[in-house]
């Protein structure tokens, strides 16, 4: 897709019915993120999110595509050591992943190969890593040697084989010159047009979560919807509009008259 200019389309995905939905629109790579974690399980922060949480999210996912990419993030402390790593990977793959993702620079370029003498494919991660950066300054790349040392980490990734890579918070122009220098893909999260493919986090791009990061495109405001939904359940219970006639079963007569008798038994 690279090779032939057109734009890789990725989201974040962490159940079956939004799987679904995800095949259906034909997104390209379906991703289970860590930010099931901050997203879905109301943990604070991505350091908690475990490897039986990616499992189980992933096999939750698994069961919904067919014909995308599917990808799962290496959450914190997964791949502290190459060897760690290639197990861990391997326990993503067999959840049902296609490849693996996972952050930092030339510090996990040994991780990387290890996984990938496993044959898992891998995707990097680089510029705004949240596993190791959260709270910090959101932007990366926007000083000249910080720009180049995401480069450097980008060229050894590549070199050790990844498959794409993403570039998250980096200016717009400094993610247009690592896009053209690198072989691989770049798959672009607050880091302008210019790179190959574009990934958000699904409740943030369908208004779950209303953290107002500049660099996300609201696409529905799925939180008033479903609010608006479970108020509207509330006052249909509390003025018995719901369940109406629509909603019930019916018994025939002789039966409700046979249970009636039966039911005088316990008067
Ligand atoms: O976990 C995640 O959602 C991510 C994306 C920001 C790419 O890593």
């Amino acid at each position: 897709m690279k090779q032939r200019g057109e734009p890789i389309a990725m989201l974040t995905c962490y159940d079956y019915p939004t799987a679904l939905q995800q095949e259906a629109a034909d997104v390209d790579i379906i991703f289970i993120g860590d930010s099931v974690g901050i997203n879905i399980l109301g943990y604070e922060g991505p350091q908690q999110v475990t490897m039986e949480d990616m499992i189980h999210h992933t096999r939750a996912v698994r069961r919904g595509v067919k014909k995308a990419l599917l990808v799962s993030d290496m959450p914190y402390g997964a791949y502290a050591t190459p060897d760690q790593a290639a197990r861990n990977a391997l326990r993503l793959v067999e959840a049902g992943a296609e490849a693996v993702k996972l952050e930092g620079g030339l510090e996990v370029v040994g991780c990387v190969a290890s996984i990938l003498a496993r044959g898992i494919p891998v995707i990097g991660h680089v510029g705004h890593t949240p596993q190791s950066r959260e709270g910090g300054r959101a932007v990366f790349g926007d000083r000249a040697d910080e720009a180049l040392a995401v480069f450097e980490s980008a060229r050894a990734l590549t070199e050790a084989g990844i498959i794409a890579i993403v570039l998250e918070c980096i200016p717009e122009r400094v993610a247009e010159i690592i896009t053209k220098a690198l072989s691989v893909p770049t798959i672009g999260i607050g880091s302008g047009r210019n790179c190959d493919g574009q990934v958000l986090v699904t409740p943030d791009m369908l208004g779950w979560n209303r953290t107002p990061y500049r660099f996300v495109k609201y696409y529905a405001d799925l939180a008033a919807v479903t609010r608006k939904a479970f108020s509207d359940y509330v006052t249909d219970i509390k003025t018995r509009k719901f369940p109406s006639d629509e909603h019930r079963f019916r018994v025939k007569s002789e039966e409700l008259q046979k249970f009636r008798e039966l039911m005088n038994r316990f008067k």
